[in-house]
C-alpha cells in the first residue's frame, strides 16, 4: 500500500495515461482567443460559484471547485493535457509550455501563426549566464512573460512554461548544458531566481498574482543525457550528501524560496537507487516541507511511464500509478491525496486568473500581437548577448578592429552565416535573424567563405579559406558547434573541435595578413588549447548560442561599439578530461586514490583550457580593498562543546551564529580608455575542514565605469550563509579558522574563531 507520505502533487504528461487508460487525451485545437475558465458573460450561471468569484480568496475558490468536482473529473485536472469540466464551465488546458530563452513551440500548449508568426528569441541561457548581470537576466524573463500574455491573449499559448533549466553544469560533456546557467550554485541561483522572477511577477504587484507559472526543472543531480550508451532514463545518480547539498540542491532551493516559482519540475534520473519523482523525501519532504513551495510539482514527460518501463522501480503500473496519485479506485491512495494534488494545479491557475472569466478585461488584457518583437524587445535581445560574449584571448593591435581601416574583411567557417544555429534548443520562431557575416558586414567589406560544409566538418576546404584570408585586411573565423555535435539525448564524447575545424583554423591563421579572430559558437567549452598557443590566433571570443541578434551583438564586440564583459560561467576541460573522466561519476570532489580530479573550478584540480570566470574588456580594471574586517568572532553559550580547541566547525543553527554579518567594500577603477562593465568576483577559500571547495564563489556584482572612473562595491558577507560549508553527512558548518577572500589578485585573509 502507498503511504500517505507518498501522495505527491503531481501532474503527469500525457503519455502516462496511455499506461493508465484512464481518459482520452485531446490535444488543444488551434484557438483564436484565449482559454478560460468562469465565462460569465456567456453563462450567468457561473457567476453563482465561488470558484469564479474573483473577489474571494484563492484557498476558498479551490475548495469550492474541488467538492464539485467528481473523482474522474479531478484525475482529468492532473495530466498536462487537461480535460475540460464543461457542466462547470471549464475547458480544456494545456499545461505544457516552454520558455527557456523566449517563448517556444516546444511543447503542445504554444504555437505560431500568421497572427504572431514568431518571438524575440534571446541567447541560450549559458551565454546570458556570462553577463554576470542578475537585473538582465529578470528583464529578460520580463519580456519573455509580456510576450507570453500576448500570445495567449490570441490563442497561441498557455499559461504555464516549464523554465528555466537549473541544473548544474557538472560535465562539459552534457549536451543540454547549453541550457543552464552554467556550474557554479550561486550564479545558478541567482540566475534561477531572478528569471523566474521576471516571467511570474505581477504588474500590479500582487504577490499572491502569476503573471506566467515558471518551473524549476529538472530535480534533482540530472546533467548525464546519452553518453556512451548510459541513458537518462535509466541512469541511477550516485550522489554524496555533501554533494548534493552544496552542488545539486541549492539552485532548487533558492527557485523556491527566493523566486517563488509556482512549479519544481522532477528529473528523469534516479538519485541513490530512488526514481526522483517517486521519492518521498525529495518531493514532499524538501520541496513541500522545508521548502514550502507554493504550486505544483510536474513529472517530466513520461517519466513515471520511464519508471516503471525502462527502470522496473515499480513492480506494477499500478504501483507506478499509486505514486503519481492514479490508483484510487484500486484502493492504493485515498481521494483526499487526489484532491491535495488537484488543488495545487488549481490554485496555480486561480493566481493566472484562468477562472476570473474573459482575460481580455483583466490586467494583461490589452497585451497582443504589437507587443511581441517590439524593437526594444529585439534590441534587450542585442544586448544579452552583448553583455554575455566573452573575449578570451585578445593580443596588443588585434581588437577591436578600426570599422575605418579594415577594407576588406575575409570571414570563415561553418557558423558564419547561420541562423537556426544562433537559437540553440528549446528555440522559438525568432523575429528574425541577424547572421554574423550579416553583422560584420554591416560595417565593412567582407568575402566569405564557409570552410567546412557543416560544423561536423568532415572535409576541410582549406584553400579557398587561405586564398581569401591571405589578401584580407583581418580574418574572422566563426566555427564551433550546434544541435547536431550537443543536444537534448546527445552528449559529447571528443570536447574538442569537431572534424577538420583546427587543421582549417590553424592553415587560414597561418597565411593571414592580419589579425586573426577565432570566434567558437557552442554551449560547452571546448579544448581551443591549439589555439590559445599559437600567436597567429591573435583574439579568441565565445559567443555561447546568441540568439537572433547574435550577429549583430559579435559585430558589435569585435569593432568595439561594444565592450566585452562576459565571462565564462564554466571550466573549459583539456580533452584528456574527457578521455580519463567517467561522465557518470557523479561525485564532485576529487579523490586522490583513483586519480579522480573532482569537478568544477571549485573541486578540480587539474589543467584547464579556460576556467570558470575568465573574460577579458578593451579596459583594465583595478581593485582596491577599502574595508573588510580582519577578525570575526562567533559567539558561543557557556558550556557548548565547541568550547575546546580542537573544534574546527560550528553548526549553522546555532543561535549565536543569527544575524552575524559584515560589510566588504571595494574600490574599482577603469584604467582604460574604453567605458565598459566589469564584474567584480568575491570568491572565498575555507579553511580545510570537511573537504570544503578549494574556492567557493561568495557574490559577483557587475558595474559599469567610465574610462578612468571609479566605484564603489559593497558585499554583504552572512556568516552562516556565506562562510559556512557543509560537511560530509549534508549539514551546514562554519569553518572556524582563516577564510581567504579573493577579488581579483588581491586576497584578504580573515579569520573567524569563537
Ligand atoms: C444564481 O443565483 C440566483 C440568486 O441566488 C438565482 O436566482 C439563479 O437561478 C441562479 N442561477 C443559476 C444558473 O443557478
Ligand atoms: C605555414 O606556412 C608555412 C609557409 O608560409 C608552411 O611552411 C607551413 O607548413 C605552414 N603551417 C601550417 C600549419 O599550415
Ligand atoms: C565508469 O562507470 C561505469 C558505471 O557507470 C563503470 O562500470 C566503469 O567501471 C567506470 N569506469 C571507470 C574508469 O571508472
Ligand atoms: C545589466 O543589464 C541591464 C539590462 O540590460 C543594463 O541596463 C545594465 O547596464 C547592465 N549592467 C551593467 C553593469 O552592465
Amino acid at each position: 500500500m502507498a503511504s500517505q507520505n507518498r501522495a505527491l502533487s503531481v501532474l503527469l504528461c500525457v503519455h502516462v495515461l496511455s499506461l493508465i487508460a484512464v481518459l482520452n487525451s485531446n490535444r488543444v485545437s488551434a484557438q483564436s482567443k484565449a482559454v478560460f475558465a468562469c465565462d460569465v458573460a456567456s453563462n450567468s450561471g457561473l457567476a453563482n460559484f465561488t470558484f469564479c468569484d474573483p473577489k474571494s480568496d484563492v484557498k476558498t475558490r479551490v475548495d469550492d471547485l474541488v467538492k464539485r468536482l467528481t473523482l474522474q473529473e479531478k484525475i482529468g485536472l492532473l495530466v498536462d493535457s487537461a480535460g475540460a469540466v464543461s457542466r462547470l464551465g471549464i475547458p480544456k488546458y494545456e499545461w505544457w509550455s516552454e520558455a527557456l530563452h523566449g517563448v517556444s513551440y516546444v511543447g503542445p500548449g504554444t504555437h505560431f501563426s500568421s497572427v504572431i508568426p514568431g518571438a524575440t528569441s534571446f541567447p541560450q541561457v549559458i551565454l546570458t549566464a556570462a553577463s554576470f548581470n542578475v537585473t538582465l537576466f529578470e528583464s529578460i524573463g520580463k519580456v519573455v512573460s509580456t510576450e507570453a500574455r500576448a500570445m495567449y491573449n490570441v490563442g497561441l499559448a498557455g499559461l504555464t512554461f516549464w523554465s528555466p533549466n537549473i541544473n548544474i553544469f557538472r560535465d562539459p560533456r552534457w549536451g543540454r548544458g547549453q541550457e543552464t546557467p552554467g556550474e557554479d550554485p550561486l550564479l545558478s541561483s541567482k540566475y534561477g531566481s531572478a528569471y523566474v522572477r521576471g516571467l511570474q511577477q505581477s504588474d500590479d504587484g500582487d504577490k499572491d498574482r502569476l503573471k506566467v507559472g515558471a518551473c524549476c526543472k529538472h530535480y534533482t543531480a540530472y546533467d548525464v543525457d546519452n553518453w556512451k550508451g548510459v541513458e537518462r532514463y535509466t541512469f541511477n545518480a550516485v550522489v554524496t550528501k555533501q554533494d548534493m547539498d552544496d552542488t545539486f540542491q541549492p539552485p532548487f532551493k533558492s527557485c523556491v524560496i527566493d523566486g517563488n516559482v509556482a512549479s519544481v519540475m522532477c528529473s528523469y534520473n534516479q538519485v541513490n537507487g530512488k526514481a526522483t519523482c517517486g521519492d518521498p523525501d525529495l518531493l514532499k519532504g524538501v520541496i513541500r516541507g522545508e521548502w514550502k513551495l507554493n504550486g505544483y510539482i510536474s513529472s517530466d514527460c513520461d517519466s513515471l511511464d520511464v519508471m516503471f518501463n525502462s527502470q522496473h522501480y515499480t513492480k506494477t503500473p499500478e504501483e507506478t500509478a499509486a505514486i503519481a496519485i492514479l490508483a484510487v479506485t484500486r484502493g492504493l491512495l485515498k481521494e483526499s491525496d487526489i484532491d491535495n494534488a488537484v488543488s495545487n494545479n488549481i490554485a496555480t491557475q486561480m493566481r493566472l486568473g484562468f477562472f476570473d472569466g474573459d482575460p481580455s478585461k483583466q490586467i494583461y488584457g490589452a497585451l497582443g500581437p504589437k507587443d511581441v518583437c517590439t524593437p526594444a524587445n529585439q534590441e534587450l535581445a542585442r544586448e544579452a548577448a552583448r553583455q554575455g560574449i566573452v573575449l578570451l584571448k585578445n593580443s596588443p593591435g588585434s581588437l577591436p578592429l578600426s570599422p575605418t581601416s579594415i577594407k576588406s574583411l575575409a570571414v570563415i567557417g561553418p557558423n558564419a552565416d547561420v541562423t537556426k544555429t544562433m537559437i540553440g534548443n528549446y528555440e522559438g520562431t525568432p523575429c528574425k535573424y541577424t547572421t554574423p557575416l550579416q553583422g560584420l558586414t554591416a560595417s565593412v567589406a567582407t568575402v566569405y567563405q564557409q570552410g567546412c560544409a557543416n560544423v561536423a566538418c568532415a572535409t576541410a576546404q582549406v584553400d579557398a579559406a587561405k586564398k581569401i584570408a591571405s589578401t584580407a585586411d583581418a580574418t574572422v573565423l566563426i566555427m564551433g558547434a550546434d544541435l547536431s555535435i550537443e543536444a537534448e539525448s546527445r552528449d559529447r564524447i571528443d570536447i574538442t573541435l569537431p572534424g577538420q575545424q583546427t587543421l582549417l583554423i590553424t592553415a587560414v591563421a597561418n597565411v593571414s595578413k592580419g589579425p586573426v579572430i577565432l570566434v567558437i559558437m557552442s554551449g560547452g567549452g571546448m579544448d581551443v588549447q591549439f589555439a590559445k598557443d599559437n600567436p597567429k590566433i591573435t583574439s579568441i571570443l565565445w559567443v555561447g548560442y546568441p540568439g537572433e541578434a547574435g550577429g549583430a551583438a559579435i559585430a558589435d564586440v569585435i569593432f568595439g561599439y561594444s565592450n566585452p564583459s562576459g565571462r565564462l560561467p564554466m571550466t573549459w576541460y583539456p580533452q584528456s578530461f574527457a578521455d580519463k573522466v567517467n561522465m557518470t561519476n557523479m561525485n564532485m570532489r576529487p579523490d586522490a586514490a583513483t586519480g579522480y580530479p573532482g569537478r568544477t573550478y571549485r573541486f578540480y584540480t587539474g589543467e584547464t583550457v579556460y576556467t570558470f570566470g575568465d573574460g577579458l574588456s578593451y579596459s583594465t580594471f583595478n581593485h582596491h580593498l577599502v574595508q573588510a574586517p580582519k577578525l570575526v568572532s562567533v559567539p558561543l553559550e557557556e558550556g557548548h562543546v565547541c568550547r575546546s580547541s580542537a573544534c574546527k566547525s560550528i553548526d549553522v543553527v546555532e543561535q549565536s551564529c543569527k544575524d552575524l554579518a559584515f560589510d566588504i567594500h571595494l574600490r574599482v577603477q577603469n584604467m582604460g580608455k574604453m567605458g565598459g562593465s566589469h564584474t567584480v568576483f568575491l570568491f572565498t577559500t575555507p579553511p580545510s575542514v570537511h573537504n570544503s571547495p578549494q574556492k567557493h564563489l561568495l557574490g559577483f556584482e557587475k558595474v559599469f565605469l567610465t574610462p578612468q572612473a571609479q566605484g564603489l562595491v559593497r558585499f554583504n558577507v552572512d556568516v552562516c550563509k556565506d562562510l559556512s560549508v557543509v560537511d560530509e553527512l549534508g549539514n551546514r558548518k562554519v569553518a572556524l579558522g582563516q577564510h581567504l577572500l579573493h577579488v581579483g589578485s588581491l586576497k584578504h585573509s580573515l579569520n573567524l574563531r569563537i
